[in-house]
């Protein structure tokens, strides 16, 4: 990656020394990080709730620790994420918070403390924010309101405003929205409300640099990997066109494979992962825009989908390039093949 001008990465997470976590403190896992990546993402610590306990308390003990981490091994590290505009991943004080008599003001003041409070510790430490993850709802391609974006009297005044504040917090840095849109059939309505929204930035001058595709992908249907590119290429490569037409950079910002749905045996698995992957990363390395790929996990032990998405028959989830016991596997040839 490295030599055609691009960077491979992970997420990675805080542990205590020595825990079996996908953390920079278990060697085991430190060591797949330092073989492969070369810019990395905290899986959760800098969200609102892992940072900030109250309206008026920050917590950077965590994030720290893997910021120097990171740079004690030559690594850059991105910022996920500054406002993840959801209810279900709000802190509970944000959920319940009393905004007063003037809401719109002590919204501004609230949501303008954190990324101050964020970009101006960091500084120049981070050259890429995730400024708003997720805010279209998949089913409608609505947007979603939250308490944080009642008392602002809308979604959208909030989003400008989150991106205005990272602008002028962080002039150095790329910023991004970020979501899940995949180009798995169902996801139209979803894709469809991306586009509005990086359109409405657009119109109304509103910085914002780049769009993360997740990249949460999903071989399922009938046929073979091919097969099951194929029915879903032409729509995807058509939004992509739409994006990078607006002038958006893209990043793949959370890459892994899920695998619930595909058959037990390992050997036949990898290989339907590692061959969907291999034709998901040509389409998006086709476009020049893109110059980050970052996975989120390095480990089948440690990935999130083994709760999300876990496998019905116990097996667990093989959908990250390294199996449980820190062996690569085609998933990750695949990746250094394509980069
Ligand atoms: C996930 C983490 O992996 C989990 O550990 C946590 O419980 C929930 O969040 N999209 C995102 C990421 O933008 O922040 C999510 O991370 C995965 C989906």
């Amino acid at each position: 990656a490295g030599r055609r001008g691009m960077r491979f990465g992970s997420a990675f997470a805080w542990s205590p020394p020595d825990a079996d976590a996908g953390s920079f403190a278990n060697p085991a896992y430190a060591a797949l990080l330092q073989r492969d990546c070369g810019i990395l993402v905290a899986e959760n610590q800098m969200k609102w709730q892992a940072l900030r306990p109250s309206a008026d308390r920050f917590d950077f003990a965590q994030f720290d620790a893997m910021l120097d981490w990171a740079e004690a091994h030559h690594m850059a590290m991105r910022g996920h994420t500054l406002l993840w505009h959801k209810t279900q991943y709000f802190p509970r004080w944000l959920n319940g918070y009393d905004f007063g008599a003037t809401p719109r003001r002590e919204a501004e003041r609230v949501l303008d403390t954190h990324i101050r409070t964020v970009c101006g510790r960091y500084g120049t430490r981070i050259g890429s924010y995730d400024v708003v993850n997720e805010t279209v709802d998949e089913k409608t391609g609505a947007l979603r309101d939250t308490s944080l974006s009642r008392a602002f009297g809308g979604t959208e005044p909030m989003l400008d405003r989150a991106f205005q504040t990272a602008r002028a917090a962080a002039p150095h840095a790329q910023l991004v929205y970020n979501d899940y849109m995949s180009w798995e059939p169902g996801n139209e309505a979803h894709r469809a409300g991306v586009l509005r929204l990086l359109e409405g930035f657009r119109k109304r001058g509103v910085p914002v640099d780049a769009l993360g595709v997740q990249s949460h992908i999903e071989p399922l249907g009938e046929g073979t990997p091919g097969q099951m590119a194929a029915r879903q290429e032409k729509p995807w490569r058509a939004f992509l066109d739409s994006v990078t037409a607006m002038g958006y950079d893209l990043l793949i910002t959370e890459f892994d494979v899920a695998d619930q749905q595909l058959p037990t045996d390992f050997a036949t698995r990898d290989r339907i992962v590692a061959e969907y992957a291999g034709i998901y990363l040509d389409i998006l390395l086709g476009y020049p825009q893109l110059r980050d790929v970052l996975a989120w996990g390095m480990c089948d032990k440690y990935s999130w989908l083994n709760g999300f998405k876990p496998r019905r028959d116990g097996t667990g989830t093989r959908v990250t390039p390294y199996d449980t016991r820190f062996r690569p596997k085609p998933l990750r040839d695949m990746i250094a093949r394509k980069l």
